[in-house]
């Protein structure tokens, strides 16, 4: 699609009929764009770069070559799941980095939230563009844009790292096939395209990753918490019918420790903070009303399973005054 502007008149997708048919448009324009050369991409394993790359894989096969940076950050079973589905079920062409101890030893001591921003996706863009160098003959990018990107970039909000932004001499033309799609039409798409569920339906997950869930400066042992606290978070919204149902929740873990007690013991260790919120489009939130019985319940298993954890919150604050994450 040559056109930047979504049309007035132009059909929501809503269905699977729907999306088979823009599909099928997709892949033509694709074919035609690429021709024999090759694509690259940035594969985070977001609902939006995942779609591109299922996309790109049926148009052009394995003229697409799938980067996957795994910066450290990301959720647990993440970096798994997108070697599972896309190396081994849709053979796709995938070069799998783990930049984990870089990315981490390029935050330390980082304590600005929006420097720490600045670092994680200058980071992993230096670590896409090194994999970029290394291959031959690429003469496309690849962008999961979509059309609230275009919308909130033109808007100035968050510094919202994604793909973009590589270095000057690295000059692509760029391949973006669902710049003018809302969020739940990449769904359907997605779902058409055969991609799991649990990646189609996947809850908003921010580029930087957990690390604006570590606040403060990331150490190795807070961002363990983040992620197994968000492990079962997730894992309990789900097996009580809240998946799906809230819009986005997740744990956060603060860079100072309170007073506690276990086994009859003193402890020195950090809260866990749940967060839960509705929206529609992500300018204003609400707190879901979670059960008392189950935080409860969530709260037994954190402080039991997660190491370095003593106390949990639940943040009631909705957007505004607070922002959806911490940082
Ligand atoms: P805030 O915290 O601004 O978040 O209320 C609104 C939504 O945006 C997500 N978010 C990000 N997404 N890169 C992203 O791709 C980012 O830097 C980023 N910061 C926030 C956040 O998770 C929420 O869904």
């Amino acid at each position: 699609m040559a056109n930047d502007r979504r049309p007035d008149d132009m059909v929501r997708i809503t269905t699977n009929e729907l999306a088979d048919a823009f599909i099928e448009e997709q892949i033509t324009a694709l074919r035609e764009q690429i021709g024999s050369k090759k694509v690259l991409l940035a594969l985070s394993g977001g609902v939006d770069s995942s779609v591109v790359a299922a996309m790109l894989i049926r148009a052009v096969g394995q003229q697409l070559v799938c980067v996957h940076v795994n910066h450290g950050l990301l959720r647990k079973g993440e970096p798994e799941q997108v070697i599972e589905v896309f190396r081994n079920q849709m053979k796709a062409n995938l070069v799998y980095v783990d930049a984990t101890d870089r990315l981490l030893d390029k935050l330390a001591g980082v304590t600005d939230p929006e420097q720490k921003r600045k670092s994680i996706g200058g980071e992993f863009i230096e670590v896409f563009a090194e994999e970029a160098r290394k291959l031959e003959g690429i003469e496309f990018l690849a962008q999961g844009t979509i059309w609230t990107d275009i919308l909130e970039r033109e808007k100035g909000i968050k510094a919202h790292h994604n793909a973009g932004g590589l270095p000057e001499d690295m000059k692509f033309e760029l391949v973006e096939p669902i710049k003018l799609l809302f969020k739940d039409e990449v769904r359907v798409v997605g779902k058409a395209l055969g991609l799991p569920d649990n990646m189609v339906y996947r809850q908003p997950f921010p580029g930087p990753g957990l690390g604006v869930r570590c606040l403060g400066a990331i150490t190795r042992d807070r961002l363990e918490a983040v992620r197994e606290s968000d492990t079962i978070l997730r894992e309990e919204f789900a097996k009580n019918g809240l998946e799906g149902k809230v819009w986005q929740y997740f744990t956060a873990v603060p860079d100072f420790r309170s007073v506690g007690v276990k086994d009859g013991k003193r402890t020195f260790a950090y809260p866990v903070i749940i967060r839960a919120v509705n929206t529609k489009d992500a300018m204003t939130a609400t707190v879901e009303n979670v059960p008392f019985e189950l935080l409860q319940h969530i709260t037994a298993r954190i402080t039991a399973e997660v190491e370095n954890v003593n106390r949990v919150l639940f943040d009631l604050t909705p957007k505004p005054s607070a922002t959806i994450e911490w940082e």
